[in-house]
């Protein structure tokens, strides 16, 4: 855990490369205590928490299991400390505190915090630390989240932080229920493995895929299509990272082309909350990155269709009562392996297991 680098300082830490920082953020059992960035989660952790998620699923089917859930993590209380819009994030972690029986707090309108009489985020984040077990923080700053796991490591309140979106960088709980639920989908076809993601939208500023393509690393031979207009496509890290794990990738702005190859598709919105100047967006032509009729008649029969919403125009919603739209189904998968990934984090993981078995 970071508690181990008191006295390093944080531009020290900060400077370190990811492997090694990620060896300070997770237990001794391979589970994360803060979560910070999709690259924390290998298969074997990825393989447990599908396993976990799955268990609380099924447990919470009758009244004595979600009584059995609620049990759980009665005694800790979560913070939800989120800057930044959000309704599924936001509700589905919420839910998964409930789950588990852990009361919670909020701040969403800084306007209503001592924030904005001029507290550093520091100082509000000790003072979550000083009243609750968990916090789980939504940010426009990149890093951010990063920062105050280190702040708290160097407390005496080092208690777990979950990032739930950290600016344009990385959403690692995203991460997790997109992969779940491609391995739900690909449950009858072979499984997660040998097969084309479709990536389509604003693919340089979306957080989503920048996390998601990293967690598919974990999984043989995806290949990754990156669909944008141009000013649009992914970044140079992100095809540097395919490029040094020898990952199968292309960029192309022919969604039509692609759509025939595809396994899942995954559409994103464009991202226009992080135009530099006023309307830049706009002045993009997106029109041929959407879905709708004729993308549904060209897309493989097994094929699922992800988003991990909020959508705009860029799914038509005729495509919702097509069997392979699965974007509903993944928000909800949202919230139960985000209460698998509170309950491994707290180390629950061995009373689910007892209960599911028994
Ligand atoms: C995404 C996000 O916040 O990055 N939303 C979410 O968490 N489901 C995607 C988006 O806002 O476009």
């Amino acid at each position: 855990m970071l508690k181990r680098i008191c006295g390093l300082g944080w531009e020290v830490y900060q400077a370190l490369p990811l492997d090694e920082k990620i060896t300070y953020l997770m237990q001794p059992d391979g589970t994360p205590f803060h979560t910070l960035f999709a690259q924390q989660f290998g298969l074997d952790l990825l393989t447990r928490l599908a396993t976990l998620t799955n268990e609380i699923r099924a447990i919470s089917k009758s009244k004595n299991g979600t009584e059995f859930l609620r049990s759980l993590l009665a005694h800790k209380r979560a913070m939800l400390y989120f800057s930044q819009p959000s309704s599924r994030t936001f509700l589905s972690f919420l839910s998964a505190c409930q789950i588990l029986g852990m009361p919670s707090g909020e701040v969403r309108d800084m306007a209503t915090s001592s924030e904005f009489k001029g507290e550093s985020r520091e100082d509000s984040v000790r003072t979550f630390s000083s009243y609750f077990d968990l916090i789980i923080m939504r940010t426009q700053e990149k890093g951010l989240a990063e920062q105050m796991a280190w702040v708290l490591s160097n407390s005496d309140r080092p208690i777990p932080i979950i990032n739930a979106g950290s600016g344009q960088d990385q959403h690692p709980t995203q991460a997790l229920l997109d992969i779940y639920t491609l391995l739900r989908s690909f449950e009858r076809t072979g499984g997660l493995r040998d097969k084309t993601i479709v990536f389509c939208g604003d693919l340089l500023r979306g957080r989503t895929v920048r996390s998601l393509s990293n967690l598919l690393l974990n999984y043989p031979n995806i290949r990754q299509i990156f669909v944008a207009p141009q000013p649009l496509q992914v970044g140079a890290d992100i095809q540097m990272m395919l490029k040094e794990r020898n990952i199968q990738f292309e960029l192309t702005d022919h969604f039509h082309r692609a759509i025939p190859q595809a396994d899942a598709v995954y559409m994103t919105r464009i991202q226009d909350e992080w135009d530099a100047t006023k309307g830049e967006s706009a002045r993009i032509d997106t029109s041929r990155f959407t879905f709708g009729a004729d993308e549904l008649a060209l897309l493989p029969k097994d094929a699922v269709i992800l988003h991990p919403l909020p959508r705009r125009d860029e799914i038509d919603t005729v495509v919702d009562s097509d069997p392979r739209a699965m974007y509903w189904r993944q928000m909800r998968n949202g919230m139960w392996i985000r209460t698998a990934l509170i309950a491994a984090t707290f180390r629950c993981e061995h009373q689910v297991h007892a209960y599911y078995r028994n």
